[in-house]
Order: structure tokens, then sequence, then C-alpha cells
């Protein structure tokens, strides 16, 4: 028997995926070193003519139907190097090999410079939901070899999240642009946690919202315009009873969050392009500090706090609420902001309205927000900034006093909120004619010559300035 869909890489992901493709009513082949979980996946498969699994890669391979299509879900790095190179000398010309996991996109772009010479279809494709997404209906996002996506569309379009019927899975563009989105997608997703972290800081610093309070506070924002997964996991987070001791789990929670790359990537890349995504940059910084956990501990001890003083928990949950809409919209104008230059920069040649609509569902970023940015960016395909769409103004008008007031009440009060501040300053920034970066281009020119330009005629100056 020919199976139609292998899958490298048997972790919660790679076997979620794989009993997705099954469910969905292919025949998929598994395969991992680790024998128990080759067994755990055959074992939860059911039927060995649906799904199956090996530990062999000679074994694998032979038992998959031409062109074969292999897609691997392994930990970014090194390892999948070393994947391709075990796979090489049983895969031919045609076969489509498809890496499924966080990689940084210039490898991706080395992978399928190697592999193509060798007339093998590779691309990157982002897989996004997490392992209930897996499982259920993630969202994906190929880019590379057209070709070779053809391929398994058809598989992809079925196993993918679905809004309204949509599949949230479309080729994105050459090369490395599955990753690279990606990439970014990640960016936000660091964005948005931060804002939703700052927000129940304040909520419970300021208003003395309890657990409870806060539970039914994201809860009813999910049922608003800040309807999206996080907001959705944050509610239930607040819920969940500690088994190791009293009370809810949350407060046991050791303040320091990981992280495993894709944030800082985005940033350090948007600073390649010369784009400013702030939002997304404190996000990584705040995980950095939140890791310096003695040295905090320390330094609390020396500081003071002022008092905090408390607000009506009606008028604090409004101006919260107000406050999280504007900085997420924000938060997504950036990284769509990066995208745009990113695809002329690499020559992905995307199309932004398609990526927002396959993050409606499916993904960690996902959003009622985000079938309102699909329409911008369809009204506007070559939209720079989401915040230059006339759709959004009323929106961002509508929230951005309140997003000042609690900015200005965390700096009062000594509360934190720095993706908050972030997007506010970006805004204003963002939506200044004129900036005060004329006195920079003066203190250059002053000391070291380096020229400037006018406001009232053309050509470059220099002047030798009066000490
Ligand atoms: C997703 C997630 C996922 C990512 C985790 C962990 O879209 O399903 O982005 O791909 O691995 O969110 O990321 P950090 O460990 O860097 O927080």
């Amino acid at each position: 028997q020919q199976y139609d869909f292998g899958l490298i890489g048997l972790g919660v992901m790679g076997r979620n995926f794989i009993l997705n493709v099954a469910d969905n009513g292919f025949t998929a082949y598994g395969n991992d070193l680790d024998e128990e979980k080759v067994n755990a996946l055959k074992e939860e498969g059911g039927d060995l003519n649906k799904v199956n699994a090996t530990t062999e890669v000679a074994t694998f391979v032979k038992a998959l139907a031409r062109p074969r299509k292999i897609m691997m879900l392994v930990p970014a790095g090194k390892i999948v190097d070393t994947v391709i190179e075990g796979l090489l000398p049983h895969i031919e010309k045609g076969d489509i090999l498809i890496d499924g996991g966080n990689s940084f996109f210039t490898d991706t772009d080395r992978r399928e410079a190697h592999l193509s010479e060798k007339g093998i279809h590779f691309f990157g494709a982002g897989v996004s939901g997490g392992a209930k997404g897996a499982r259920k209906g993630p969202s994906i996002m190929p880019g590379g070899s057209k070709a070779g996506y053809a391929a398994v569309q058809p598989i992809f379009e079925a196993v993918a999240a679905k809004y309204k019927g949509e599949p949230c899975v479309a080729y994105l563009g050459p090369k490395s642009a599955g990753n690279y989105v990606k990439m970014v997608h990640n960016g936000i997703e660091y964005g948005l946690m931060q804002l939703t972290s700052e927000i129940y800081d304040v909520l419970k610093k300021g208003g003395d919202f309890d657990n409870d309070e806060l539970h039914h506070t994201f809860q009813k924002w999910n049922e608003g315009r800040l309807a999206s997964f996080l907001v959705e996991i944050t509610s239930e987070i607040f819920e969940q009873e500690d088994e190791l001791g009293e009370g809810r789990l949350v407060d046991q929670i050791l303040d320091k969050a990981k992280q495993k790359g894709t944030g800082k990537w985005t940033s350090q890349n948007a600073m390649d392009l010369g784009i400013p995504v702030p939002s997304i940059d404190i996000a990584v910084s705040m995980r950095e500090l939140s890791a310096l956990k003695d040295e905090r501990v320390k330094a609390d001890d020396l500081y003071d706090r002022p008092e905090v003083e408390m607000i009506d928990q009606t008028v604090l949950e409004k101006m919260a609420e107000e406050a999280l809409y504007f900085s997420f919209i924000v938060t997504y104008a950036q990284g769509l902001h990066q995208l745009a230059d990113a695809s002329k920069e690499y020559g992905y040649n995307l199309d932004i309205a398609t990526i927002a609509k396959i993050w409606r569902a499916g993904c960690i970023i996902r959003a009622g927000l985000l079938a309102d940015i699909t329409k911008a960016f369809q009204t506007d395909a070559a939209l720079p900034n989401l915040l230059l769409s006339s759709s959004f103004v009323d929106k961002v008008k509508g929230t951005v006093a309140s997003a000042r007031e609690l900015a200005a009440y965390g700096a009062k009060n000594g509360i934190p909120l720095p993706g908050l501040s972030n997007s506010l300053t970006y805004f204003d920034a963002y939506t200044s004619s004129r900036l005060p970066l004329n006195l920079i281009q003066a203190q250059r020119d002053y000391f070291g010559s380096h020229t400037y330009e006018r406001l009232d005629r053309e050509g470059i100056f220099h002047t030798e300035w009066e000490s």
C-alpha cells in the first residue's frame, strides 16, 4: 500500500497534524527516531491502513506514493538539515519536501537552493495554532515552490482551519515567504501577549480585579470587538485551579517568560529593513527583562513605588478595553508594515489581504479584527500601513484617548505598561507630519559635517556652525 502523505517528527505537533490528515480521508505515514512516538501514533491512529509509522527512513520513503509528499515538523535549526541529509539518499526528483517548523527564513532559502538542484520541490510552510490547531485545523502559511505546493494543496486545504468555510491556507509567495510570514505572525503574537499581560496587571493593581472578575472581563471582551484566541484563552487561564496548591494556577506561575527566538528574529529583521516595530521590540525586551528575576527582586527593595491610586472597576474596565483594542490595531499595523516592506526587499510579492485572510482562524493571532484588516487590504492592496486605511481611522480615533489615559495612569502609579506606551508613541510619531528629528540632522551636521536637506529647497546642505 502506498500512502498519500508522509510526516517526519512525531512530537505533539507532528502526531496531531498527521491524525488531522487521516481524519480528512488521506492515508498518512509517520517517521520518528523514537520508537515510543511511532507506537503511540499507530495506536492512536487505530487503522494501520490509514495511519502507519516507522523509525526507519527507508521504509518510510518506500511507503509513500509518488511524487512523495513529505512534511517535517521538527525543531528549527540544525536538526532540519540532519533530517534532510538523511532523506536525500532515499527520495528522488519530483518529490516534495515541506518544512513545517519555525525555520529562520534565510535557512529556508539556502535549503531550497540546495534541494532544487536535485529536482526536489522544497518549501517552508509556517503552521500556527499550537497542538490543538494541528489536530483540529491550523493556519498554514506556505511559500516557495509553487509546483510543490500545488501537489499538497488538496491535503492542506482539507486539514487547515476554516473561516466561514474558507480554508486558512494559501500560497503566499516564492522562496522563504512562508517562513517569513510565520516569523512576523509570531512577532505580532509576542506583541499581543505582552499587551494582554499589561492589561491584566493594571486591572489587578488599579482596580483590584480578582481572578473571577478577570475571567469575566476577558470573557465579555471576547464576545465583542476584542474577540480573539488570546483574549479567549486568557479568560480561561484565570479560572484554572492549582492542582498542586491552593487557589488559581496563574498566581503560582513564575514570572519569567521564555522564548524560542521568532519574536527576536522579527525585531532584528525589522531593524535590518528599517521598519519600526516598537510594540514587538518591547515585547521581546520584556521577556528578557522578566528573565532577570533575581536582579528585579533586589532592585524592588531599593526603590519605592508610588502608592497606586485605585480606579472604579467599571471605569477601568472600559478604559482598558479601549486601550487594548487600540494597541492591538497598532501592533498588527506594525507587523503588516514589515511584511509589506519585506515583500519588496526579498521579492516575495506578498498579498497582505491574503495573509490577513488566512490568519482569521486557526492561528494564535486569530481575531475578529483580522476580518476588518482583510477588507482594508482588499480595498487597497498597496496600503503601506493599516493606520492609513480610512476604514481604521474611526476605530483608532474612538479608542486612542483611553490609551493615553491608561498609559499616563501606569506611568504615574508605577505600573509598567511598555507595550501600551510604545504602541501609543508609535501612533503619535507615525501620525506627526513634523517630528523633532530636524534637530538630530542639525547635530549630525554640526559635529560630523553629515549634511542635511531643507524643507524649502532641494539639495544637500552643510553649514559651518558657529560655536
Ligand atoms: C504558533 C506559535 C508557535 C510558537 C510558540 C512558542 O503559531 O502556533 O507561534 O509556533 O512555537 O508560540 O513561541 P515562543 O516559545 O518563542 O514563545
